[in-house]
């Protein structure tokens, strides 16, 4: 079969890449955008995303709640220019940690580094792509080389840190964030990466060999002799502690997979494994393509999550679903958020606050502990979800 129809001409590696470019959009809080959604979104899972402003604008982000919101990242949303978005909502202090995952980080630097993706179409010859070295994401395209050379910044970077030892994520993307600003300043204006590091907001993925990242630092214990070790025990018990500390707690997510899972298995760290019953998440949005008829965690519905206590049950109306692409619902959701009343809230840059609230969560599971001391003998109930509201 030749992957070309017949007579049509071959393009060339210029011709890919005459696409514009593909840029961070920073939401600016448009009333248009807003009345869109009040006025025009009225039913199914246009009515489901004005749910989702409100529940965000509304509640979690009135000051007397003080939410502590994490943000979940799934799906190519930074090689698709929605970095933007999540770098305005950090400035602002809409979001207080982020779980994502490693892809999102790694193509968040090739913006950092000035390289260019450019926009595409799907419909292009992906053998003819491969051997004019450009990479495609359905329909962002960018050079080969953008790859190679942002591998090589990660891997001059490790060397640089200089770190040997086990590491939280939070503590790699921060050290990485600020390298970034250290290499290129002003870069925090347009890169995930780098605005969270100078915003003091922790970024954590839930799978770290899962990414061009984690190769990088495959490599560098293997050509390099560095101890450096990713600590998957260090994010489970940062992110635990941050919940344990929230006066409530919420999440915007995007997509499904493990980062997804990875913020909601907080609560049940929390009840099933430390025994301090804290109830469940306040606040559940989810904007995805998934379905929950598989019966995969990236479909579940906030109600199924209350079986696990990750959920409270007494919140099931502050939580919803709104089924669609996250590149077209996660721009407007953020329009709404820059646009109202509570557009800024103070940062509580947890990045700093790691180590005393992980001493905060021991304190309190030992005393959990001293009071159950056999919590896997207790009765076969959920425990009390109310106790700690
Ligand atoms: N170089 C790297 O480090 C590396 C590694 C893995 C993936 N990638 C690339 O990055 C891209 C993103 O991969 P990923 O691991 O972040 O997640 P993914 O694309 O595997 O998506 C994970 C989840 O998000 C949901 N989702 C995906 N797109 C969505 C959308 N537009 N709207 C709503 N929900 C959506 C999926 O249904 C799933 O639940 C991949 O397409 C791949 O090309 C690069």
């Amino acid at each position: 079969m030749p992957h070309r129809a017949p007579g049509s001409p071959r393009k060339s590696r210029e011709q890919y890449l005459s696409g514009k470019p593909i840029r961070y959009y920073r939401p600016r809080g448009s009333a248009e955008v807003r009345q869109l959604i009040d006025d025009g979104f009225q039913a199914f899972n246009a009515a489901r995303i004005g749910e989702a402003c409100h529940i965000f604008g509304d509640k979690m982000l009135l000051p007397e709640h003080n939410t502590t919101i994490g943000l979940t990242v799934a799906g190519a949303l930074t090689p698709a220019g929605l970095g933007g978005c999540i770098v305005e909502l950090m400035e602002r202090g809409l979001v207080d940690f982020v779980i994502s995952t490693g892809a999102n980080l790694y193509h968040d630097l090739h913006y950092a580094l000035n390289f260019t993706l450019h926009r595409g179409s799907p419909f292009v010859d992906d053998v003819e792509l491969y051997e004019e070295g450009v990479i495609r994401i359905y329909d962002v395209l960018f050079p080969a080389q953008v790859l190679l050379e942002t591998d090589t910044y990660v891997r001059d970077f490790l060397v640089r840190w200089g770190v040997n030892g086990p590491v939280s994520t939070a503590e790699l993307h921060y050290a990485l964030g600020r390298d970034l600003m250290e290499q290129h300043p002003g870069c925090e204006q347009y890169s995930v990466v780098a605005a969270a590091a100078a915003a003091g907001v922790p970024i954590y993925t839930s799978s770290p060999g899962d990414s061009s990242i984690g190769m990088n630092i495959a490599y560098h214990e293997l050509m390099n002799d560095s101890r450096l070790m990713i600590d998957p025990n260090k994010d489970v018990n940062e992110v635990c502690a941050f919940i344990l500390a929230g006066e409530k707690n919420g999440c915007v997510i995007l997509g499904g997979g493990s980062p997804k899972n990875f913020y909601l298995q907080g609560q049940p760290t929390l009840w099933e494994v430390y025994g301090i019953p804290k109830g469940g998440n306040d606040y559940f949005i989810q904007l995805t393509t998934d379905s929950v008829v598989w019966g995969g965690l990236s479909g579940a519905t906030p109600a199924e999550a209350v079986s696990w206590g990750k959920v409270n049950p007494g919140v099931l109306p502050d939580t919803v679903v709104a089924y669609c692409d996250s590149t077209i619902a996660f721009p407007l959701f953020c329009e709404y958020a820059v646009g109202s009343e509570h557009n800024r809230r103070p940062r509580k840059e947890l990045v700093h606050k790691r180590v005393e609230l992980v001493e905060a969560l021991k304190r309190e599971a030992m005393s959990a502990k001293r009071e159950h001391p056999a919590p896997a003998e207790a009765a076969d109930t959920m425990p009390d979800l109310e106790r700690h509201r």
